[in-house]
């Protein structure tokens, strides 16, 4: 039994806390409480350790150089890359793109897959529960080619509906696109099926990750998808890297999205070859460090074991759901059947704003506002929500004070 969570679990709390410093300050004179993991989650030592060692002992850049540097750089970014490999279960390495996160890897296969392969009257199709960055790169490469964009309307829980869904699908349908696990409610969506009814009629699926990295067991080979794209910082790992999985043979006939250093084979005035999969896609000097760091984001996750992790943060989403449902004012939005540990709620006669700030007040950190999902909110009749979202490192207690502090700022602003 685990002293700070009472719930039975195979994972030592106190231990996992310990190895993030940033846990362990105050914010205005109350202990931190960190329910913004949806935003971007926390970072452990070893994570900050990996910055730092690089920077100080084998800061080079990589691909380029014969010195020993440069050799011990590159080789620690090929590892990271290997590690994803196996972290998503991807065929091959060379399916592997570093990108700087989801943004980038979803604006990269609208543009380029997009260029080639969308004609105008095709269709793309993405659902009512998407981030802004899964609607607005396909708008543009919509626009660009002419082509449809469809939505996937969702139910008031915050479900895809999938016989609306199974009806837009048609010989139109080139590209599905839709996340993992929805970051304003947490719904996760039934990819496999999704992927599937797609794959019947012709068209590529790429599944935005960034939610379901850190939380859900990742087997690209499983799903059958044919992009899948992750952001390191909401899996433990430093910002401004991820990466973009794609099947071989699509980036084999994609061209490349930037053009560079590193992405070619040889460049003459009149031509230039470009070069094999994965480099042809990363143009320039990439993020060497962040990537280089994100290798020990994912040794964090595979110390601790994804199932354990999903278990353990379900305990608290159920204890968290409970307590909020039981406050008459609190009207919890997005209670899907399958959820990542994400709850948004609003409450009656108080703004989610000033909620927000009150809460900060007291120590505790949740984001409020639309988060970046704003065709969901309208769909919703919402501006806005407040939503706690939780990590491996959080605990009941800290559900608790929250709990508790909702109740008081209720009473106060009554
Ligand atoms: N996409 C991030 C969030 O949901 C920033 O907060």
């Amino acid at each position: 039994m685990n002293p700070l969570t009472a719930i039975p679990s195979s994972l030592d709390i106190k231990k996992i806390r310990d190895q993030f410093p940033v846990l362990h300050q105050r914010v205005n004179g109350k202990p931190l409480i960190y329910f913004d993991n949806a935003a971007t989650n926390q970072k452990p030592k070893q994570v900050i350790n990996a910055l730092v060692e690089y920077y100080q002992g084998y800061n080079a850049n990589i691909h380029r150089g014969i010195h020993t540097l440069a050799e011990q750089a590159t080789k620690a970014y090929e590892t990271t890359r290997h590690s994803m490999q196996k972290f998503v279960n991807a065929e091959h390495v060379e399916e592997i793109i570093f990108t700087r996160g989801v943004t980038e890897s979803i604006n990269l296969v609208a543009s380029s897959y997009g260029r080639v392969f969308l004609k105008e009257n095709d269709e793309v199709i993405i659902s009512g529960l998407e981030h802004h960055s899964n609607i607005v790169p396909w708008q543009m490469a919509c626009e660009e080619k002419k082509a449809k964009l469809k939505i996937i309307p969702i139910t008031e829980a915050g479900e895809i509906n999938l016989d609306v869904y199974q009806n837009q699908l048609s010989a139109r349908t080139k590209i599905v696109s839709i996340n993992h696990a929805s970051n304003s409610l947490g719904t996760i969506n039934p990819i496999k099926k999704i992927i599937k009814l797609a794959h019947e009629v012709g068209a590529v699926v790429l599944i935005d990750g960034a939610q379901a990295a850190a939380h859900l067991k990742i087997d690209v080979q499983a799903f059958g998808c044919d992009f899948y794209c992750i952001s390191s910082h909401k899996m433990y790992g430093p910002t401004g890297a991820g990466i973009l999985y794609g099947k071989k043979e699509l980036l084999e006939k994609m061209p490349p999205y930037m053009g560079g250093g590193e992405m070619i084979k040889d460049v003459t005035f009149e031509k230039t070859t470009y070069n094999d999969l994965p480099y042809k896609f990363e143009a320039g000097t990439p993020n060497i460090a962040d990537v280089v760091a994100l290798n020990e984001a994912v040794n964090f996750i595979n110390e601790l074991g994804k199932d354990q992790i999903a278990e353990y943060e379900n305990e608290l989403l159920a204890y968290a759901t409970k307590q909020l449902s039981a406050i008459p004012s609190v009207k919890l939005i997005g209670t899907a059947k399958e959820k990542v540990a994400v709850q948004s709620f609003i409450i009656e006669g108080i703004h989610h704003f000033d909620m927000g700030q009150m809460l900060d007040t007291r120590g505790i950190a949740v984001r409020t506002g639309h988060h970046c999902t704003q065709p969901l909110m309208e769909r919703l009749g919402l501006e806005g929500t407040v939503r706690a979202s939780f990590s491996v490192y959080n605990t009941k207690e800290e559900i608790d004070e929250l709990i508790e502090s909702i109740k008081r700022i209720i009473n106060f602003l009554k």
